[in-house]
């Protein structure tokens, strides 16, 4: 199966994390397929150097972007350009087929079935299920698809239809995944966003049980999270929707802290004393303040605009400001 691979993509440091406990959860459950991320320069050369101890491949990308920046800058969304480095996945023409995930997610059971299915396979998108979800996908490397898709880029209308980055994106490319080919849906389990864990809790009560992939879809990533290693838990407060099923959260720290952190201490990343606490360059303010650092975030610093943006990209917080109350409270204002 030397042609076949998971792939994943990172940028930065703090995602880097989360492409090690992806590519160890899928080894814990003995894929047989090779392990491939792509990384981009700002990747720091030791964490670079621990990717290397666990993935069969490093593929070093640049970072892809639109060409477009004064629109980006108009739209107010400069983080496209990073999702969108996700593309230089179909230039990996030494496979024949691959699994895109992103790295965040995490895997709870043995995936390698999905590679009996075709381009592109995909589940539904928790909150628009006639576009697909672009944090799993089957896919076929391929020279004209790469090219056919950065062509694509520069589209002004592209990018003004679907504010959403590679996903939009590809579900332009894609578009017939809605209609066409019922094969090419993927079951839920295995994109299961964490987001729909607590917008559709009984179908969770009912289904969650057969997950295979867990999808931490949404700003804060379990890397953000403070960790208790005596306790084994992660601290989180009854606003944090994660809060629904904190056990998928405890066991991506699981993996970190008996798989990952003996290879960041190995290469000098994190110190023995503190072995659970992130001290890399880019430390999130999250896990150094906790839950109340990310808190005092969203209630101080994190702009209104910011609330709708994400509002209009299906990830209201249901529990926290974009709650029930809390919009009724709003709609009580108007109405008075
Ligand atoms: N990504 C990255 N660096 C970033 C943002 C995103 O490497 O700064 C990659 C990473 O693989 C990530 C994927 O792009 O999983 C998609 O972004 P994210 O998972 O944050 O989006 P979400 O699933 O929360 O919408
Ligand atoms: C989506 C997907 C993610 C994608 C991002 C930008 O919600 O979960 O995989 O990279 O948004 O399109
Ligand atoms: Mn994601």
């Amino acid at each position: 199966m030397a042609d076949q691979a998971f792939v994943t993509l990172t940028t930065n440091d703090s995602y880097t994390k989360g492409a090690l406990v992806l590519a160890l959860s899928l080894k814990q459950h003995g894929t047989t397929r090779r392990l491939a991320v792509l990384a981009t320069p700002q990747v720091s050369d030791s964490m670079r150097k621990v990717l290397e101890t666990v993935f069969d491949e490093v593929i070093m990308v640049d970072v892809l972007d639109s060409g477009d920046s004064a629109h980006l800058t108009l739209m107010k969304r400069p983080e496209l350009g990073v999702t969108l480095t996700k593309l230089h996945c179909w230039s990996l023409t030494q496979y024949s087929k691959c699994v895109f995930m992103d790295a965040d997610t995490l895997v709870l059971a043995n995936i390698d079935d999905l590679f009996e299915r075709e381009e592109l396979s995909a589940a539904p998108d928790p909150g628009w299920p006639d576009c697909f979800n672009s944090g799993v996908f089957v896919y076929q490397p391929s020279v004209e698809t790469y090219s056919q898709l950065l062509a694509l880029l520069p589209s002004r209308v592209v990018l003004m239809v679907h504010k959403s980055g590679d996903q939009g994106l590809l579900n332009m490319y894609f578009s017939s995944w809605a209609t066409t080919d019922i094969r090419k849906h993927l079951p839920f389990i295995y994109n299961l966003s964490s987001i729909s864990i607590y917008s559709y809790l009984p179908a969770f009560k009912a289904f969650g049980a057969n997950a295979k992939v867990v999808h931490f879809l949404g700003r804060i990533k379990p890397w953000n999270y403070t960790y208790d290693p005596k306790t084994k838990s992660v601290k989180t407060e009854s606003h944090d929707p994660t809060m629904t099923h904190p056990e998928f959260l405890s066991l991506w720290w699981d993996i970190f802290t008996t798989s990952v952190s003996p290879l960041l201490q190995q290469f000098g990343l994190i110190s023995d004393t503190h072995p659970h606490l992130n001290v890399v360059g880019s430390v999130s303010s999250f896990s150094r303040h906790g839950v109340f650092g990310a808190l005092a975030f969203m209630i101080l610093l994190y702009p209104q605009k910011k609330r709708k943006e994400r509002w209009e990209q299906g990830q209201a917080d249901y529990m926290g400001a974009d709650s029930f109350d809390n919009i009724k409270r709003k709609l009580d204002t108007y109405l008075q």
